[in-house]
């Protein structure tokens, strides 16, 4: 795979934003030789990428998605990667979940792709997380909680189990394979050009296409992810008082980092959880706080934005959850303590033009997953072992 280098990085504190970089080449050839060197260009060769795929897991976020779809992400996903499926579908009247693992497993038994899979609403993961000392995505009846964040945070505890390097999610809506592989190469081609052990990978679509009248109509921005980045480099702004536009990935649903800054990272729940991260590190990592964390600030954090050749063709739902998508991520921004007064101002304004919040209101607090690193993950495997009823695990 051939991108272009990273040209242009911006630092705040430990953390630095590198600007978008272009997908060239899907395979980029031999690494070396007259063409493997290109000036302004990186290269990794299919050797490489492999090696970094086989210590990589990826986490499938599910909730209802037609079987059909999750089995051409499955097909996509390189052959090394470990597979972790999180699933929040429907168990009545129809057992979706049931059809998703009949799916998932015959896709096993032809081509021995190792997996697990699980429900998110499973009994013994609730257990699990209380015995463990992570009781924070459950409800107060003591359920795990609905939403994509919890499932993808379920997803990062379970990764731990499977003890691989690097993680990284692909959503399970996504109608092109060509484009899920594309993206766990971007991860691994990411992972390859760090130099921190802190490092994370975000995926940033050239395209979201739709199909209009009788032809694909390829959008460039996403309607959230327009508004989110606005906000988000604004907050920059307050911070640095320069303003920028280095943020261009705030939604980023495809994203991948190290196990190493995992643990760095605290979460927030539903479509909030991508923005919040950024929203974390900013106030984490930049030095506003007191304690620093002398071994980020050492080693530095480096966010990798990359733009991948393929369009986005994903389930597209009908737009009245775009509002709610829009406040779920501007509140992120809203409640850190970063924010001022006219940042807050100009973030209600926005929602209550767009039909998210009545006036007078204010967004709601994101629920916020804390760090997941003291988690005593032993012992929440014990559990499930012992006591799930949707669990499957196949190693080869
Ligand atoms: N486990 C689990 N639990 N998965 C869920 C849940 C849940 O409660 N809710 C949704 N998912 C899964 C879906 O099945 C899908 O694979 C993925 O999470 C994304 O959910 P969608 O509802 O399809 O979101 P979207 O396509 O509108 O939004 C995507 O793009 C946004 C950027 O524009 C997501 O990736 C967002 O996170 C992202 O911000």
């Amino acid at each position: 795979m051939r991108l272009e280098m990273p040209r242009y990085m911006e630092r705040f504190g430990a953390v630095k934003f590198f600007d978008v970089q272009r997908v060239l080449e899907l395979t980029g050839g031999k690494s070396s030789g007259p063409l493997g060197d290109v000036a302004g260009t990186i290269n990794i060769g299919r050797a490489e990428l492999e090696e970094l795929e086989s210590n990589m897991t990826i986490i499938i976020p599910v909730k209802d998605e037609n079987p059909k779809v999750l089995e051409g992400v499955l097909s996509g996903i390189p052959h090394e990667a470990f597979v972790i499926i999180v699933s929040n579908s429907r168990r009545e009247p129809i057992d979706r979940y049931r059809i998703e693992l009949d799916t998932v497993y015959q896709f096993y038994r032809l081509t021995r792709r190792p997996f697990l899979m699980i429900h998110q609403k499973d009994l013994a993961f609730s257990d699990g997380l209380v015995e463990a000392g992570y009781p924070y995505l459950l409800d107060e009846s003591g359920k795990i909680r609905d939403g994509k964040g919890e499932g993808m945070v379920l997803g990062l505890l379970l990764s731990k189990i499977i003890g691989r390097r690097y993680v990284g999610f692909i959503d399970s809506d996504n109608y092109i394979p060509g484009a899920v592989n594309e993206y766990v190469d971007i991860y691994a081609a990411g992972f390859y050009m760090a130099q921190s052990p802190y490092t994370m990978i975000r995926i940033k679509w050239p395209y979201k296409t739709k199909f209009v009248g009788r032809r694909f109509y390829f959008r460039r921005r996403g309607r959230v992810s327009e508004i989110t980045n606005r906000f988000m480099n604004m907050l920059i702004a307050r911070l640095t008082k320069f303003e920028t536009d280095i943020i261009k990935t705030s939604n980023a649903g495809e994203h991948a980092m190290t196990m190493e800054l995992v643990d760095k990272l605290a979460y927030a729940s539903g479509f909030s959880i991508e923005p919040y991260e950024i929203v974390y590190m900013l106030e984490e990592y930049t030095g506003i706080k007191k304690n620093v964390d002398k071994d980020v600030f050492e080693k530095t954090i480096e966010i990798y934005q990359i733009e991948p050749r393929n369009p986005h063709i994903h389930e597209e739902r009908d737009e009245s959850h775009i509002p709610d998508m829009i406040k779920k991520s501007l509140s992120t921004i809203y409640h850190s303590v970063l924010a001022d007064d006219t940042i807050k101002k100009r973030i209600i304004e926005e929602l209550v033009r767009r039909g998210a919040l009545k006036p007078g209101e204010d967004p709601p607090k994101p629920h916020v997953l804390p760090p997941i690193k003291d988690v005593d993950i032993s012992k929440l495997f014990k559990t499930l072992q012992e006591n799930s009823d949707t669990l499957i695990i196949r190693e080869e």
